[in-house]
């Protein structure tokens, strides 16, 4: 797999298979609250310097990023918003829900937007949707996320005549998706991790604790950085300043090979995620 590890910052970006830019590191907004809690996440988090954030429909808090990225004043191009669709994948509710999104937001494009949850394997009109909305210059990127290796063989692909530009799924030291990232590689898919701090359900893993030590770093940014360096875009998650200021505070150091090694002896394969849609493979 890639390896990213030298002159990585707040600021190197990826390179989509549509040609777009995506900020390696982004800010994630699941479960933050709606309202000042997410306002000052998110405007902590500009301050900070992270460009990209992702957030979706049912957070419930996208008119929260929108009041903060309005009250930024930073350029719309300096950004890089995701979001998402509704859970049902109707082309209908798909677009009624588009334009809300953008609307809470208070923005005319999203840079990304993607299909949240594969919940049917007729995913072929809600991507159909999706092409459009890119066509009319409405979104720049579409991707997908929470797609297994056979969901793309046997519903998606098959079905599709363009690649999404990413795959937003869980992946973390003790998840590390090898094949699915194998999988997307191949295809030029780029992958987007989620829980990439395990929703901070491992902090306390000795041997990640060894290595920040070593490191004079702490154990959440021991785990970005071992994605970081994979060349895996990371979406952390914090509504304490402190923390996010620390998330990103990941580019002054970097993993040896044999601390990488250790690291990635950790998969097991867990899972943090622990809600699957009906259907859900
Ligand atoms: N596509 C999908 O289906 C999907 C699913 C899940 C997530 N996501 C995206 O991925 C983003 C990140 O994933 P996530 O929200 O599941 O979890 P995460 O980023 O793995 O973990 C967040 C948790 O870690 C804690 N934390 C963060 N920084 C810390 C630090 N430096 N020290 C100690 N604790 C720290 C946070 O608490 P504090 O607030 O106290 O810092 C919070 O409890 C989401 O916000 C969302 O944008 C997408």
């Amino acid at each position: 797999m890639a390896s990213m590890e030298d002159g990585l910052s707040l600021e190197t970006c990826v390179q989509l298979n549509d040609g777009n830019r995506i900020p390696l590191l982004g800010f994630g907004v699941f479960e933050v609250q709606p309202g000042g809690e997410c306002e000052r996440a998110v405007s902590a988090a500009l301050e900070t310097g992270y460009r990209h954030i992702d957030t979706a429909l049912v957070y419930r808090n996208e008119a929260s990023v929108g009041a903060a990225v309005a009250q930024s004043g930073i350029p719309r191009e300096d950004l890089f918003i995701t979001t998402k669709t509704p859970f049902e994948l109707v082309p209908d509710r798909i677009r009624e829900a588009f334009q809300g999104s953008l609307e809470r937001l208070q923005i005319d494009y999203v840079d990304l937007y993607l299909i949240h949850w594969p919940v049917t394997d007729e995913l072929a009109p809600a991507w159909e949707t999706l092409q459009d909305l890119r066509s009319e210059g409405r979104c720049r990127s579409i991707g997908v996320s929470n797609f297994t290796v056979p969901r793309f063989d046997n519903a998606f692909l098959p079905r599709v005549s363009t690649l999404p530009a990413v795959n937003q799924v869980e992946c973390h030291v003790f998840n590390q998706q090898c094949e699915l990232r194998r999988y997307c590689e191949s295809k030029g898919i780029a992958v987007e991790a989620y829980s990439p701090l395990t929703r901070a359900r491992r902090l306390d893993d000795p041997t990640v604790r060894r290595i920040a030590a070593e490191c004079e770093k702490s154990v959440p940014q021991v785990m970005i950085r071992y994605l970081l360096q994979q060349g895996v875009v990371t979406l952390a998650r914090s509504a304490s300043p402190d923390h996010i200021r620390q998330n990103a505070d990941v580019f002054d150091f970097s993993l040896t090979p044999e601390q990488m090694r250790r690291l990635d002896a950790l998969n097991e394969d867990m899972e943090v995620q622990d809600w699957h849609p009906k259907g859900f493979y």
